[in-house]
C-alpha cells in the first residue's frame, strides 16, 4: 500500500485515496481532541489534510458528508429545520442536599421492592455511575451505519432544531465512528452529549470579542448556545466548541448490559467522555463523590453545575422508567448556586494599557463560594445599558467559570428610585485626555499619546522596530525608565542624558552611550515609521504607509478632515476617525510639538524633490497672523516651505498671501489695503491639500 503516493508507475484510485486520507485524518484527529495525545505534527496533518481536498476539488463526487474538509461551514440557512428526535430528549429531576441524594436511593429501593424484579426485596444495595453536570447545550446526534447523519438541540425533548452543519464543524464530534470487534456500531444510534466550552478558550473567545468590539458572552454556556444556533456555520467553525457524550438514546442492536459499558463503548467509537465520570458501587460513594466534585469544582477546565447519578443497570433502569418526562433512574445533584445578591455602591473607571475604558462594579463586599466579592468588571458602556444597570441598585453577582465575579442582572423590584445612572466620562480619568468611542467598537478608549496608564505601552511601541525603530530600548529598560518617572511621554526620550541612565540596573556608561545614540540616531525616520510610531488606533503599518504616500508631511495628515481621509484606498471610516481625534487632542498636539522641538523631523523621499518646484506654494511668499488652532506657526512655516513657499514676518508689495488665524493683527489691515489675498485657517489648509 502507498500512502505517500511515491511508487512510481502506479496510478492511484482517487476514490481509494480519499477514503485512506478520511481515514487517516479521522484517526489523528482523535488522537489529537479525544485521547489529548497527537502522533503527529500540525504540519504533517495540514499535509493530509491539504491532499485531500486537493482531491476532492478534481473529483467532487467523492466528498462525503463524513470528510473532514466538510467541517469548516457551509454557506448560512435562513433558519434551522425542526428535527423530531427517534427517542425523546428526557430532562433529570434535580436534588440540592445529600439528602436529596439517599431519598433517590431509598425510592428505588422501594420502587424494586414493590414489582417484581430481578431485585426482590428491595433493600438492595444498588449501584450507579456519577458524572459531572457539565453546564452546556444538549445534543442529539443520529449516527447511521457509523456516519453522523444529523446533529439537533434538544429543543422540547420531542422536538429539536437540526443544526447538523454546525455540529460538523466541531472538531470533538467524529463525522464517522470507529468500529471494533468488542463494540460493533448499531446500524442506528443516537448519541447525547454536551456541546461545551472550555473556560479558558471561553476567556480567550471573550477578550477578542471586547478587542473587536463585539458583545462578550455572560458564560461559556451562552457563548456555546450562541456558537450552536448560528444561521452561518462559518461562523460557528471558528468557536472553540467541544463535546462530552454522556448517553445513548436509540440503541438497535446492542448486548450491552451497563451504564458504564455505554460510557466505554462511546470511548471506544471516538468521544470524549469526561474524566470524572467513574462507577459508585452504592449510594454513600455518590455522596462522596458529590463532595469531591464540588471540591474540585473550580480547578476543572468545563463549567459543571452539578453532578448525575445514574442507575449502572441497564434493565434495572428500563425496569424504572420515567415519570413527567424524567426519569426514575437518574438524578441531577445541584451544586449551591455560586450567586449571591448586592449592592452597587458606585462604578470605577479603569484605563488598560491600551487605552480602553472599563466600568468596575464597586459592591457591598459578599461572599461567594467561599470568596468575597467586591469589585466586578462591567466590561463597556453597552453592557451596562443592556442590563440597565445604575449605581445604589441591588444586583444578582455570580462567579463566572466561577472565578471572575460578574453581575448577572439587576433586581429591579428593589429599586427605590434614587438610582443612578452610570455614563462613561467624556476625559480620560487618569490624564484628561479625549475618550473616543470609534464606530463598530464597544469600547470608549482614551486618546491621550502620554497617558501614564498606557505610556509603558505606548513607549515601545514607539520605540519599536515598525516605529521609531530605536536599536536597545526594549521593554525593561522603559519600564525602568517610566517607572523612575525619567520618561513621561515618548519626547521625554530626547531629554535622557548619560547622568540620569547610569543609575538604573544593568546600565553602564558604554551601554548608556548605545543607548543614547540609538536615540539620538533615529530623529529622522520615514514618515509613515514616525506615523505608526504614534501608536493612533487603527493605524498599522499599512495604514501609515498609505497615508505617508498620499501626504508629505505630518502636518498635512494632522490637517486633513474624516472625508478626505476616506478618499484613500483601504481607509475606512473608523481608521479616519480615528486620525482626526488623534490629531485634535491638545495633550497629543503638545508631545507633537515636544519632538519637533526635540528635532525629530520624519523624512518622506516620494515627497522631497518634486514638492518645491511645483504646486501653489512654489515660489509664494506668506505672512502669518493670528492664531491658528490645529498647529504651530513654526509647523504652519515648516510646511509652506516643505512645498517650495517661504515666510517673511512683515506684509510688503512681494507678499502673496496673508494667513490669518483668530485675532490676527494689523497685518491682515496692511494685507488688505495692499490688495494682497488673505486667507483664513480653513482656505489655507484647502490650499495645502490641493498643492
Ligand atoms: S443524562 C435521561 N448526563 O442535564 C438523562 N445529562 O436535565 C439524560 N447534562 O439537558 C441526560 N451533563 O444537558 C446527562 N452527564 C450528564 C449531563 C447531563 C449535563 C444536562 C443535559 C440535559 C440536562 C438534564
Amino acid at each position: 500500500m502507498s500512502l505517500n503516493g511515491q511508487d512510481v508507475g502506479q496510478t492511484i484510485d482517487p476514490a481509494i485515496r480519499s477514503e485512506e486520507l478520511r481515514n487517516l485524518i479521522a484517526y489523528h484527529n482523535r488522537r489529537y481532541y479525544q485521547m489529548d495525545d497527537p502522533e503527529i505534527s500540525d504540519t504533517a496533518y495540514d499535509f493530509l489534510f491539504t491532499e485531500l481536498r486537493h482531491l476532492e476539488a478534481s473529483y467532487p463526487e467523492l466528498i462525503t458528508p463524513d470528510s473532514p474538509t466538510q467541517r469548516v461551514g457551509a454557506p448560512p440557512l435562513e433558519k434551522f429545520q425542526p428535527f423530531p428526535h427517534p427517542s425523546p430528549m428526557l430532562s433529570l429531576a434535580n436534588a440540592f442536599t445529600e439528602d436529596d441524594i439517599r431519598d433517590f436511593d431509598e425510592r428505588i429501593s422501594r420502587f424494586i421492592g414493590r414489582f417484581p424484579s430481578p431485585f426482590p426485596g428491595g433493600s438492595e444495595i444498588i449501584a450507579y455511575v456519577i458524572e459531572p453536570k457539565l453546564d452546556g447545550v444538549a445534543v442529539n446526534l443520529l449516527y447511521e451505519h457509523g456516519v453522523l447523519v444529523t446533529g439537533a438541540t434538544r429543543g422540547d425533548g420531542a422536538t429539536g432544531e437540526d443544526v447538523t452543519l454546525n455540529i460538523r464543524t466541531v472538531a470533538a464530534i467524529p463525522l464517522s465512528l470507529v468500529g471494533n470487534g468488542a463494540m460493533p456500531i448499531p446500524a442506528r444510534l443516537e448519541i447525547r452529549g454536551e456541546i461545551v466550552i472550555a473556560t479558558p478558550a471561553f476567556r480567550v473567545l471573550n477578550e477578542r470579542r471586547l478587542e473587536a468590539g463585539e458583545q462578550v458572552f455572560a458564560n461559556p454556556r451562552n457563548a456555546a448556545a450562541g456558537s450552536l444556533r448560528q444561521l452561518d456555520s462559518r461562523i460557528t467553525a471558528k468557536r472553540p466548541l467541544d463535546f462530552f457524550a454522556y448517553a445513548v438514546g436509540l440503541l438497535e442492536g446492542t448486548a450491552m448490559k451497563s451504564h458504564w459499558e455505554v460510557l466505554a463503548a462511546l470511548k471506544a467509537w471516538g468521544f470524549k467522555i469526561h474524566p470524572f465520570a467513574r462507577t459508585a458501587d452504592q449510594i454513600e460513594e455518590c455522596v462522596k463523590g458529590y463532595r469531591e466534585l464540588y471540591a474540585a469544582r473550580e480547578k476543572l477546565s468545563y463549567e459543571i453545575d452539578g453532578m448525575v447519578i445514574k442507575v449502572n443497570d441497564l434493565s434495572l433502569q428500563d425496569e424504572l422508567g420515567a415519570v413527567s418526562r424524567s426519569p426514575r433512574w437518574a438524578l441531577a445533584c445541584k451544586f449551591p448556586a455560586h450567586q449571591e445578591t448586592t449592592v452597587i455602591e458606585g462604578i470605577d473607571v479603569q484605563v488598560g494599557r491600551t487605552g480602553a475604558l472599563t466600568p468596575v462594579a464597586v459592591m457591598t463586599p459578599v461572599q461567594i463560594g467561599g470568596v468575597t466579592v467586591s469589585r466586578a468588571s462591567l466590561h463597556n458602556q453597552d453592557e451596562i445599558d443592556r442590563k440597565d444597570i445604575r449605581i445604589g441598585d441591588t444586583v444578582v453577582v455570580q462567579r463566572a467559570g466561577d472565578v471572575i465575579p460578574e453581575v448577572v442582572k439587576v433586581i429591579t423590584s428593589l429599586r427605590k428610585g434614587t438610582e443612578l445612572p452610570f455614563v462613561i466620562p467624556q476625559t480620560c480619568p487618569v490624564c484628561g485626555s479625549a475618550v473616543v468611542r470609534l464606530d463598530g467598537e464597544a469600547a470608549h478608549r482614551c486618546i491621550g499619546i502620554a497617558c501614564p496608564a498606557q505610556i509603558k505601552e505606548h513607549i515601545v511601541h514607539f520605540a519599536s522596530r515598525g516605529g521609531m525603530d530605536i536599536e536597545g530600548l526594549g521593554e525593561k529598560m522603559i519600564y525602568q525608565l517610566v517607572d523612575a518617572g525619567l520618561i513621561k511621554d515618548p519626547a521625554d526620550l530626547y531629554a535622557l542624558r548619560a547622568e540620569h541612565l547610569l543609575p538604573l540596573e544593568r546600565t553602564g556608561e558604554k551601554s548608556a552611550g548605545n543607548l543614547l545614540r540609538a536615540i539620538d540616531e533615529a530623529k529622522n525616520p520615514p514618515l509613515e515609521k514616525l506615523i505608526f510610531a504614534l501608536g493612533i488606533r487603527h493605524v498599522g503599518e499599512s495604514m501609515a504607509k498609505l497615508l505617508a504616500r498620499r501626504y508629505a508631511a505630518l502636518g498635512d495628515i494632522m490637517a486633513a478632515t474624516i472625508d478626505e481621509l476616506t478618499t484613500i484606498r483601504d481607509v475606512g471610516p473608523e481608521a479616519a476617525k480615528s486620525v482626526v481625534s488623534f490629531f485634535q487632542e491638545p495633550s497629543n498636539l503638545q508631545v507633537l510639538a515636544k519632538l519637533k522641538t526635540a528635532g525629530i523631523a520624519p523624512i518622506n523621499r516620494q515627497f522631497s524633490v518634486a514638492t518645491e518646484s511645483s504646486g501653489a506654494f512654489a515660489g509664494k511668499t506668506f505672512v502669518l497672523t493670528g492664531t491658528l488652532e490645529r498647529m504651530a506657526r513654526q509647523e504652519a512655516r515648516e510646511l509652506i516651505e516643505s512645498r517650495g513657499g517661504k515666510t517673511t514676518e512683515s506684509v510688503t508689495r512681494k507678499t502673496d498671501y496673508v494667513i490669518a488665524g483668530t485675532s490676527p493683527g494689523s497685518k491682515l489691515d496692511k494685507a488688505k489695503t495692499l490688495g494682497i489675498s488673505t486667507l483664513d485657517e480653513e482656505a489655507f489648509f484647502k490650499l495645502m491639500r490641493v498643492s
